[in-house]
């Protein structure tokens, strides 16, 4: 345990009784819904009808088994059973698959089989991970991102959090095309998303023949030359996932690039991260969701470097939790939402005030993950 760890026990056990408290009502509330923000009296939104395909909708199933992962809680339980039966409703439509099926299926079913053995559960999990694997472009080496022939040759940061199911699969059936897939995959993200500071591209356009990188777009971010704050959480934690999956140096090294240029530029915008760390002032938000995810990461890392380097990933992971914790947690329990403060993206002249500063449900779970790490507790869900 790192003495930052060590010196905010008594901040850890008072914030995780809080959640535990809150979330046992939260999780009979909404138990048959899909939720991915609230509406104004914060109660969830549901997306179980008219969004079941929405990348977002394994986060609640997967928030409660790390409750009960950590708790053993029959309320928990419960709710991440039905969550897991309302995801697996995606596979009745094969254009509703994507390249994010690691996030639907990985947290909700893979963590089902993984806590409890269930059968069902597990082949659930391994096909999603055929239909992610089916994504990969042989040419290109790399997985295409979202469906349609505009986006064939498009990569996103993103989906290095969806390898994991991959290097699941690979070792579960012992057929490591998944896991060969998964590491051509990353490959590509370290050539053509990171960039030499440890900032990212959101997307990257290739030339769908031989993978070449042709143009980096702004996607979710202020412009194609800025760093979208969450999808350098992505880079950070994906390619500490495809390092703890695979031992590989390269992946680690670049989950250290990333996370220093987090830890060098959160600290001006005193650890809430803004939604995108290069726009100018006047497109400014907050995007919570991004610290949450980042915390996750850096206490995961804290594990795998010198233990000069893991002081430092875990005091940077904390401060960003408390500054959650201060600025925008929401412990009351009639309330369905715990972490505001979200952004889907960063505003631009195009996009200004959409989906910016609000609850949105992967702050909720990243944060929850988050606490359990600094509990100790062992399940990696990813
Ligand atoms: N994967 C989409 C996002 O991070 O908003």
């Amino acid at each position: 345990m790192t003495e930052s760890i060590k010196a905010n026990i008594e901040w850890i056990d008072s914030t995780w009784g809080k959640i535990d408290k809150k979330l046992q009502k939260v999780a009979v509330r909404s138990r048959n819904k899909l939720p991915y923000t609230v509406d104004e009296n914060g109660v969830h939104n549901d997306y179980s009808q008219d969004k079941i395909w929405w990348w977002t909708n394994g986060f609640f199933g997967g928030m409660m088994w790390l409750m009960y992962a950590e708790t053993k809680n029959d309320t928990y339980l419960q709710t991440a059973k039905v969550q897991g039966n309302l995801v697996n409703k995606i596979f009745e439509n094969y254009n509703w698959l994507d390249h994010d099926v690691g996030f639907l299926w990985h947290l909700t079913s893979g963590a089902q089989y993984r806590i409890t053995g269930n059968l069902k559960a597990r082949t659930a999990n391994l096909l999603a991970a055929a239909s992610l694997a089916s994504r990969y472009n042989i040419n290109g080496k790399f997985i295409r991102a979202w469906n349609g022939q505009d986006s064939e040759n498009l990569t996103i940061i993103d989906c290095l959090m969806n390898l994991s199911l991959l290097y699941w699969a690979s070792d579960e059936v012992k057929d490591n095309r998944f896991s060969l897939i998964a590491k051509s995959h990353a490959d590509m993200s370290l050539r053509d998303h990171i960039r030499q500071d440890g900032s990212v591209n959101h997307m990257v356009v290739h030339d769908k023949e031989t993978g070449d990188f042709i143009e980096s777009l702004a996607g979710q971010g202020y412009a194609p030359d800025s760093c979208w704050t969450r999808g350098l959480a992505w880079a950070v934690y994906g390619m500490l996932i495809s390092y703890v999956h695979t031992g590989e140096c390269r992946y680690l090294e670049a989950s250290v690039k990333c996370a220093d240029y987090f830890i060098q530029n959160i600290k001006s915008f005193d650890w809430l991260p803004p939604a995108d760390f290069n726009a100018p002032k006047e497109f400014f938000a907050y995007d919570s969701t991004a610290g949450a995810c980042t915390a996750c990461a850096l206490l995961e890392l804290a594990k795998h470097v010198p233990w000069e380097k893991a002081e430092v990933y875990a005091d940077a992971a904390i401060r960003t939790l408390k500054a959650i914790d201060e600025k925008c947690a929401n412990y009351d329990e009639s309330i369905d939402y715990l972490v505001n403060l979200g952004s889907l993206r960063c505003p631009r002249e195009d996009i200004k005030d959409a989906g910016i500063n609000m609850p949105i449900i992967y702050g909720d779970f990243f944060y929850v993950e988050a606490m359990l790490k600094l509990r100790g507790n062992d399940f990696f869900i990813w």
